[in-house]
């Protein structure tokens, strides 16, 4: 039986299809990027309304520093100038803004740029946004292990010690639940280097939409059809 009071507690969204929403309209990359920054408000204001906890955003993987120069630029700049305007609403709305992935290659600028909204915004109590920058689970996972390997050689810690919740703890979304809900836009169907550890038991819906189509509407959607479905994690019914 559907209950539609069963409400997701972390949705994890890959915002996919900002370049073809633009090439659709004849215009450059990087504007479909910067539409797909209301839809982002529109999640947010939809999760908060429907009380959900986490949500993590995929905004900018590993992979993304191969697309072109300008196109990675505008990005860059697009993060910055989001975190500075939204910054006062992410506040007043109780929103905590926290980062996953490899920072250390972004330039300073955009590493002050994150750091100050991270500091802004702590202790916000309505749910926690979580930004994936450049990240990809390989390399989170690989960093993981590289912190638990160091606790190893120091001697802090056996081999035979390390247990999942070891793991859990090393990875960037350390303290984070694991998600309930994948969304991936755009009808594209794969994770794509995205919480492989964490999605192990993540419900998975791939709307045709495209991220700067995505609304609160479309937001409710994704909730329903969580709300549908039974999750057994490996029991019977
Ligand atoms: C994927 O679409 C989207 C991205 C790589 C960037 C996502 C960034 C935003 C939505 C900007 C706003 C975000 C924040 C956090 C302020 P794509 O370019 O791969 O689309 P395509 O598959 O159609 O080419």
């Amino acid at each position: 039986m559907s209950d539609p009071t069963r409400i997701p507690q972390h949705v994890a969204i890959i915002m996919d299809g900002n370049g073809r929403w633009a090439e659709q309209r004849g215009r450059e990359r990087y504007e479909g990027h910067a539409a797909g920054v209301e839809p982002v408000r529109a999640s947010l204001r939809a999760a908060a309304r429907r009380g959900v906890k986490y949500l993590t955003l995929y905004a900018f993987s590993t992979e993304n520093w191969g697309r072109p120069e300008k196109e990675v630029d505008a990005l860059m700049e697009l993060f910055c100038q989001s975190v500075v305007n939204e910054t006062p609403e992410l506040i007043r709305q109780g929103v905590e803004v926290r980062m996953i992935g490899d920072r250390s290659r972004f330039s300073e600028k955009v590493q002050r740029y994150l750091e100050e909204v991270e500091r802004r915004t702590a202790g916000g109590a309505t749910l926690t946004l979580i930004l994936a920058l450049n990240y990809s689970s390989r390399s989170e996972i690989t960093r993981a292990v590289r912190r638990i390997a160091e606790r190893v050689e120091a001697g802090e810690l056996a081999a035979g010690g390390i247990t999942e919740e070891t793991i859990d703890r090393a990875l960037d979304t350390a303290r984070v639940p694991d998600p309930d809900l994948i969304v991936r836009t755009s009808g594209e169907r794969r994770l794509s280097n995205f919480l492989l550890w964490q999605a192990s038991y993540a419900e998975l819906y791939f709307p045709e939409v495209l991220w700067p189509d995505f609304t609160e509407e479309e937001f409710d959607r994704a909730l329903d059809e969580y709300a549908r479905r039974e999750r057994r994690f490996g029991l019977v019914k």
